[in-house]
């Protein structure tokens, strides 16, 4: 498979990151992107050390292959911080001022550490902080969008500034896009829409037929989905249906998550597979990599389409250039 600086450091074999997707990304999924030999990653955020260590233990009877925990800063526990760093190959961090504190606790425990940034200014305190490597994340992307650039222009504004291996993060769901930001200098991609419809996806199966029925376009950034969301005010990538469905909605509420908690109207929260409910008009983040989503398939069919086909780019079977 394509080596990077990402593989080489990570010890995976694809230069690919499933981004963590909170609970539509679900423990599955990241043991089966991991086992398909890219890094998958598990959202942890708000869960104690004892359930960090549950969460590990899942996975590590699904894969024995590297893998990461995800944390959001506004809920960070360090003691979870700790659990994860113990057990995990990376901690992932986003949404906040990189903070070498969580560096250094994280390093200690033996894990390598990234952070999804959305400027170059991010980028820069991250790799000051002690980060091993990076991500550039666009506005293409689905879920919260940190910055305000698109994802080439951050990419090589950030490459060009650090020195650690820099992941592209946004409407990236096919051979040519990945091919396309590893020519731009990044040492891989993170990627989250097109794993939602993967066979191993934790996403409602409502949310799953909304994101393949779609196009690029209908990935729209909005600050709708505000509701009971610890990231807002922020925007996101969305599908546009839900946001036409939630405003059509006669009620405040658009489901529940049992035993969890109720949905309100534009409540920040993409339907899992437990959600009941008006599913399609809930938060179905989508980044504009949506127009590569066109069917259920397993994650490690995914995987090798995506490296296989940068690969063969890359090495210029597929490429544009005149001879000289
Ligand atoms: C459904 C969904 C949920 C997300 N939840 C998280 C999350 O919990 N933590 C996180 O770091 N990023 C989250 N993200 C953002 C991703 O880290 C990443 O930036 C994004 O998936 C890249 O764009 P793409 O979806 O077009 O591939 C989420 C993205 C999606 C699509």
């Amino acid at each position: 498979m394509l080596r990077t600086t990402f593989t080489e450091l990570v010890g995976v074999e694809a230069p690919i990151q499933m981004s963590g997707m909170g609970s539509v990304g679900g423990p599955e999924l990241a043991a089966a992107v991991s086992q398909a030999g890219g890094l998958g990653t598990n959202t942890v955020a708000g869960l104690t050390p004892n359930e960090v260590e549950a969460r590990v233990d899942l996975i590590r009877t699904q894969t024995k292959k590297p893998f990461a925990l995800n944390f959001l800063i506004p809920v960070v526990d360090t003691e979870a911080v700790k659990a994860a760093a113990r057990a995990c190959r990376v901690v992932d961090f986003f949404w906040g001022r990189p903070d070498a504190e969580l560096v250094r606790i994280a390093h200690a425990g033996g894990a390598l550490v990234s952070w999804q940034t959305g400027s170059l200014e991010e980028a820069v305190a991250a790799e000051a902080a002690g980060c091993d490597f990076l991500i550039a994340q666009g506005i293409e992307a689905g879920g919260h969008i940190r910055g305000q650039l698109g994802v080439l222009q951050l990419l090589t504004e950030v490459v060009e500034a650090v020195k650690v291996p820099v992941l592209a993060a946004g409407g990236i769901g096919n051979a040519r896009a990945l091919a396309g930001v590893i020519a731009a200098g990044a040492a891989g991609a993170r990627i989250g829409t097109r794993f939602l419809a993967a066979e191993e996806t934790n996403a409602h199966p409502d949310y799953v037929k909304a994101l393949i029925a779609a196009r690029a376009e209908d990935s729209v950034r909005t600050n709708r989905f505000h509701v009971d969301c610890p990231l807002c005010p922020s925007t996101h990538g969305v599908l546009r249906s839900a946001i036409e469905r939630a405003e059509a909605l006669q009620t405040e509420t658009a489901g529940d998550w049992p035993g969890v908690r109720p949905i309100p109207r534009f409540a920040g929260a993409p339907p899992n597979r437990s959600f009941v409910g008006t599913i399609a008009a809930m938060a179905c983040y989508a980044g504009q990599s949506v127009g590569d989503v066109k069917k259920v398939e397993p994650a490690a069919k995914i995987v090798h389409e995506l490296v296989e086909g940068a690969e063969a780019i890359l090495l210029g079977t597929k490429s544009q250039m005149s001879p000289a």
